[in-house]
């Protein structure tokens, strides 16, 4: 077990969820207690588990046959962004109030990052603020959206619009949970590590390329090396900014672009963010911000993890100059930008990023009918 501790994050790396109820007695200040003493019901009076359908089936067993709870509730959602709703977030309060969830219960975000946002929203909130204990299954989670405080909900096609910055007690990892992830959904996680490597570390980097076999294989122990070193990377990048006044802005490479061709395409997030760093590289690129030996070692990460380099969308009615647009629009309409300046986040170097606000839109566009596979 491993943990990563700042004035901001509290994570555990683990490969079972053995310990957890031991690491809740950690974090609560409870240093000195003796193994029997691992009982969450002296710290909370109920713990709700908030799960989608398949991370219910998956691992809701596995997990609470480990930890030792007598007020225990259950509520599961449907899979996939349409339970990040304000139907979906009133359900789930009124249910809190009819198990008399009080200020002393704890909530278990326990799924992916769409599970994670919708919990963490609703402890946020629920009798302003309660406890709550992100327990990450998807890869993308448990290197991104489990760390850093954000939560929130969607409006119609707005994403996130309502939220908050609440950190949780606790970002709970077991390694192995990702074992039952389907391959996509590890593909598409797997961008976000290697996001990590072109922002801030070229050592994981080179570590993602010469072992992406075992990587793949999910071997535990690859998984275990490169997930903490991505929550170390996000976790300290959000202590020195957590409400992403500056330089927490750098994890956002790739994802203005991404923004316009997740929403358009309606592709995995993970995919989503490959094509847009791949579009970041390709303007740094003719912007001479970079080197082609550089580019094309992106190339070659995204090569071994199969991600994609290019978007599809094929509309009878509209050719390559009418999608671009319309990804530029959406990319426009991003709560990231401000001062209508369209904030991008392009390579600059090696492990090195930086925000750049100044290019033309044409220049823009131009690079996004290149990613459109037509
Ligand atoms: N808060 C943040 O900082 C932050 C950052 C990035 C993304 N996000 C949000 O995260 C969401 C996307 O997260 P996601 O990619 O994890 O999507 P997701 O939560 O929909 O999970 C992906 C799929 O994997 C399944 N799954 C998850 N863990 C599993 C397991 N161990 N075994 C079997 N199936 C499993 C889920 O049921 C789902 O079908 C989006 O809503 C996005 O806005 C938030």
């Amino acid at each position: 077990m491993d943990k990563i501790v700042n004035n901001i994050c509290n994570v555990v790396v683990d490969s079972t969820y053995e310990s957890f109820g031991r690491v809740v007695y950690e974090f609560n200040n409870k240093q000195n207690c003796v193994d029997s003493d691992f009982n969450i019901n002296n710290i909370y009076d109920k713990v709700l588990i908030i799960t989608d359908k398949n991370v219910y089936n998956a691992q809701l067993h596995k997990f609470i046959d480990k930890i030792n709870v007598t007020s225990i509730y259950e509520y599961v959602v449907e899979v996939g962004e349409a339970s990040k709703t304000i139907d979906i977030y009133e359900q789930i309060i009124k249910y809190c109030i009819t198990i008399n969830l009080t200020r002393k219960s704890l909530i278990i975000a326990l799924g992916g990052g769409v599970v994670g946002d919708l919990a963490g929203f609703i402890a946020a909130t629920y009798m302003r603020g309660i406890d709550v204990i992100q327990i990450p299954t998807s890869l993308l989670a448990q290197v991104d959206s489990s760390v850093g405080g954000k939560c929130g909900i969607n409006i119609g096609n707005l994403k996130n619009i309502i939220g908050a910055f609440y950190q949780p007690k606790i970002s709970y990892i077991n390694v192995n949970a990702l074992k039952t992830l389907p391959e996509e959904e590890f593909i598409s996680g797997m961008a976000e590590v290697i996001k990590y490597g072109f922002i801030y570390d070229n050592q994981l980097l080179n570590y993602l390329i010469e072992n992406s076999k075992q990587i793949l294989n999910r071997e535990s122990e690859y998984l275990l090396y490169i997930i903490k070193r991505s929550v170390s990377i996000k976790a300290d990048i959000v202590e020195q900014d957590e409400k992403e006044g500056g330089l927490r802005k750098i994890l956002n490479f790739g994802h203005t672009f991404a923004h316009g061709v997740e929403k358009l395409c309606g592709i995995s997030h993970g995919y989503a963010v490959s094509i847009g760093m791949n579009m970041a590289f390709k303007l740094s690129l003719k912007e001479n911000l970079i080197s082609q030996e550089y580019y094309n070692k992106f190339l070659k990460v995204c090569e071994l993890y199969r991600l994609p380099l290019k978007f599809e969308l094929h509309n009878s009615e509209s050719n390559t100059e009418f999608i671009a647009n319309e990804v530029l629009n959406i990319m426009k309409s991003d709560k990231k930008n401000s001062f209508g300046n369209m904030n991008l986040i392009l390579p600059i170097d090696i492990q090195k990023v930086e925000e750049i606000n100044t290019i033309e839109e044409s220049k823009i566009l131009n690079i996004i009918k290149e990613c459109h596979n037509a």
